[in-house]
């Protein structure tokens, strides 16, 4: 089967954060949204019909979590990522990024040092700081169009005692799948010093064709024991609405620890349609998750044909994971808050601008590539348009 994702879904009326609170969150009605990481595809057909079928029982009450639900995402980690996982090991959360919150509780403490590579996804920087932990930053360097990770810099933070790293793996918003060396040497640093890992990989299923995510629990298995891997189908199958994901802690202890932190603000049941729909997905969506990527890749190759051509001071870098391009608009000769500015109330296109993600995103912006490619063109027609000088 060939799936359409060319075709145009209205979300209005949808309380989608991303199209029916433009007016409230840029004073612009007509502004096209590509920053928040949802997509304006449907999910897969099998995901949408679970989800009604679901929803026909007509009762919603307390939902747990059957067996049927983790055999789901065993199967998928095995057959997508060669990862065998403990099915002891999983935790359901309602999102990555209260688990996140959850794991900064119950591993550091109040003013302990936890390292994050910035430019990198804003809420690791916001669940430091509102659980009053110190953020040290390990930026990432770049080099030409790449992003490493700078692992001498990381040891030092290290050494000087931090321990604890949130990890981004793949990258938001670099797009870079980290390859089995740079994890491995990272792991090895981390059990030097005794350095507890999150590692967020909720892009996992997103690196692009040609390119292979390699969960640090299969790069590292000696690290097991410090290691708390998040990871959902929301972004892979965009379910994020239905704030399902899993959080995968092989140490009983830290499991023992990581559950009491969710019972504080007393979470353990899920939604029904979140567990209808992440198995369906799990169980049926590999081909359409393959076509997605393909598209997602093509829309890349677009926007970077499209700079190239008509936008100049817009470079987008490789991307070689998640559906974000990450784009140095450091040649427009514009401060951020400017080029920002004229890009939401002139273009008319709401990106997500580079220095939110911290220390190194300054001069970058963010797009969303997840949307029918007639959606991309017209974005990139209004930036083209753009006065700048
Ligand atoms: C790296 C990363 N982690 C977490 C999230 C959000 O996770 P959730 O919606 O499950 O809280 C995102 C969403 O963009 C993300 O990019």
């Amino acid at each position: 089967m060939t799936y359409d994702f060319d075709r145009i879904v209205d979300r209005s009326g949808t309380a989608s954060l991303k199209w029916d609170f433009r007016q409230e969150r840029t004073g612009v009605a007509d502004i096209l949204p590509m920053w928040v990481a949802d997509m304006d595809f449907a999910a897969p057909p099998e995901v949408v019909e679970a989800v009604k079928s679901r929803a026909a029982h007509g009762i919603y009450g307390y939902t747990g979590h059957p067996d049927s639900f983790f055999l789901a995402v065993r199967d998928w980690l095995n057959t997508e990522h060669n990862w065998e996982i403990e099915m002891d090991s999983v935790v359901v959360t309602p999102g990555v990024v209260p688990a996140i919150n959850l794991a900064v509780q119950a591993f550091s403490q109040p003013q302990g040092k936890v390292i994050i590579q910035p430019p990198v996804y804003y809420p690791f920087m916001w669940a430091l700081e509102n659980n009053r932990r110190k953020v040290v930053f390990n930026p990432l360097i770049r080099e030409n169009d790449s992003w490493r990770m700078d692992l001498e810099g990381f040891e030092k933070h290290a050494r000087a005692g931090a321990r604890m790293l949130i990890l981004c793996s793949p990258h938001n918003p670099v797009g870079r799948v980290w390859n089995h060396g740079e994890l491995s040497e990272l792991s090895g640093i981390c059990r030097r010093h005794d350095i507890l890992v999150i590692s967020d990989e909720i892009h996992a299923d997103l690196a692009m064709p040609g390119h292979r995510h390699l969960p640090l629990e299969t790069v590292a298995p000696d690290l097991k024991h410090d290691l708390v891997t998040c990871y959902a189908p929301s972004k892979t199958f965009n379910l994020a609405g239905l704030q399902i994901s899993t959080v995968m802690i092989p140490s009983a202890e830290k499991r023992a620890r990581f559950l009491a932190a969710m019972k504080t603000v007393g979470l353990g049941l899920s939604n029904p349609f979140g567990i209808a729909a992440a198995e369906a997905a799990y169980r049926h969506g590999q081909e359409w998750l393959r076509q997605l990527k393909t598209y997602i890749k093509a829309n890349h190759d677009f926007l970077t044909g499209f700079c190239a051509q008509h936008i100049p001071w817009a470079r987008p870098m490789p991307m070689e994971g998640t559906y974000l391009a990450w784009i140095d608009c450091s040649a427009s000769g514009l401060d951020d808050d400017e080029l920002t500015k004229r890009l939401r109330n002139k273009a008319r296109v709401w990106l997500d601008e580079g220095p939110i993600f911290g220390p190194g995103g300054g001069g970058f912006q963010r797009m969303n590539l997840a949307c029918p490619r007639v959606t991309l063109a017209e974005a990139l027609e209004r930036i083209k348009a753009l006065p700048l000088f």
